[in-house]
């Protein structure tokens, strides 16, 4: 390269540094005009409280739900907002929008919005593995943000937690293999299933017959295999994504992972036993202290008390709890471990935020790639 070009391309890039620098104060300074569209469901009411807590520069905050929840109020850093009825107009003037609606709903209403001026970050799987929308796990794949088109997908819940274990270990020595066993808990299908959870458990307790509805079988006192559809190879929807989502994610297309997912009776948080293959021995001393160093992980592991990650302690926390990571005594490459991690927060509106701050107060995302 000529050394004039060097100059040009550094002007530029102190330019564009400039640039985004003036666009985060201004942003921060002024806040963003953000509508949450699932406002009333487990995760709108995370986002709400992850919003809050995060102090996200926000202007004006729009809450978007079914005709069912129209005029109905939440809270919002002590203000009462009115839910409003999706509609045509309801994107307008709005800058991000932090979607938990189901699939179908993104799947019409997103293009929408992008055509209206905003930036929509997904949670349901309607475009996650579209090439042209990024998977994004902050603590992971966060340079796969800048090249949106309008749409971020936020990965399946499961996905999440999985890469935040595995990519720490990843980075140092390629995994060879994946093999995973989820243990899901009610919420990950969203507040009535909760609510239907603890109904079922009353009803048990008080002798009578657990009703189910959100759920095909009663999951109180049970547990079955995740009820998404099954495809012709015998692996579930769910597991599907976790094996896709998780090779988009690490840019990664030929990793191998195979995955069994089980809904269990807990209400809330997710865990998942791991086991990784990779191409030579992984000491557990030095998986232990990548993880300790991991950003959005927190290694929990008390071997004299067999004391390690539970859903009870994994709820309401930001990092996923990782432990029992031990030698797998089958095969020498490779390493087991456990997590559990809060799927409605990590797992769904936390991410969501933490694209949603990438992108918009974070100067060094807007960085041209040139300079590289
Ligand atoms: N729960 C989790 O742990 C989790 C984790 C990761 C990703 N996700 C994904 O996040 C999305 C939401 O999940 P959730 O668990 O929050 O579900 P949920 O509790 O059932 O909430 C669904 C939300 O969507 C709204 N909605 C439904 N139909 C609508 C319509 N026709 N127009 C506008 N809004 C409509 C509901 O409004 P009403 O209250 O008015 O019905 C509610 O606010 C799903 O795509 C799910 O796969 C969930």
């Amino acid at each position: 390269m000529q050394r004039a070009e060097q100059v040009d391309y550094r002007c530029y890039y102190q330019q564009m540094v400039f640039m985004a620098e003036l666009e985060r104060d201004s942003i921060v300074s002024n806040g963003l005009n953000v509508a949450i569209l699932g406002a009333t469901g487990a995760v709108g009411a995370e986002l709400l409280a992850i919003l809050a807590q995060r102090c996200f520069p926000i202007k004006n905050l729009t809450l978007l739900a079914s005709p069912r929840s129209a005029g109905t109020t939440l809270s919002f850093q002590g203000e009462t907002l009115t839910v409003q009825a999706l509609s045509e107009r309801a994107f307008q003037g709005v800058d991000l929008v932090l979607a938990s609606a189901g699939g179908t709903i993104s799947q019409e209403w997103l293009p929408r919005a992008v055509a209206a001026g905003a930036i929509a970050i997904d949670n349901s799987s309607a475009f996650r593995m579209d090439p042209q929308v990024p998977l994004v796990v902050p603590e992971v794949n966060p340079e796969a943000a800048r090249a949106h088109q309008g749409i971020i997908a936020n990965p399946n819940c499961t996905t999440i937690l999985m890469s935040l274990a595995v990519w720490p270990l990843h980075r140092v020595q390629p995994v060879k293999r994946l093999v995973v066993a989820t243990y899901q808990s009610a919420s990950g299908a969203g507040a009535r299933a909760m609510e239907e959870v603890k109904q079922q458990t009353q009803a048990i307790l008080a002798g009578e017959s657990p009703v189910a509805e959100i759920f095909p079988y009663p999951l109180a006192f049970n547990l079955f295999p995740h009820n998404s559809a099954l495809n012709e190879l015998g692996y579930c929807q769910e597991e599907m994504k976790m094996v896709n989502e998780t090779r988009k994610i690490f840019g990664f297309p030929e990793l191998r992972i195979s995955a069994t997912c089980v809904r269990v009776p807990v209400l809330r948080a997710h865990s998942e036993a791991i086991n990784m293959e990779f191409e030579q021995p992984f000491s557990v001393t030095e998986a232990k202290q990548w993880l300790a160093q991991a950003p959005g992980v927190k290694v929990v592991e008390d071997w004299s008390r067999n004391y390690f990650p539970m859903p009870i302690d994994a709820s309401g926390q930001d990092d996923v709890l990782v432990g029992r990571i031990r030698q797998d005594i089958s095969n020498p490459n490779a390493l087991e471990l456990w997590l559990s991690g809060d799927q409605i927060r990590k797992g769904a509106a936390l991410n969501a935020v933490q694209i949603a701050e990438l992108i918009t107060t974070k100067a060094e995302l807007v960085t041209p790639l040139m300079v590289e």
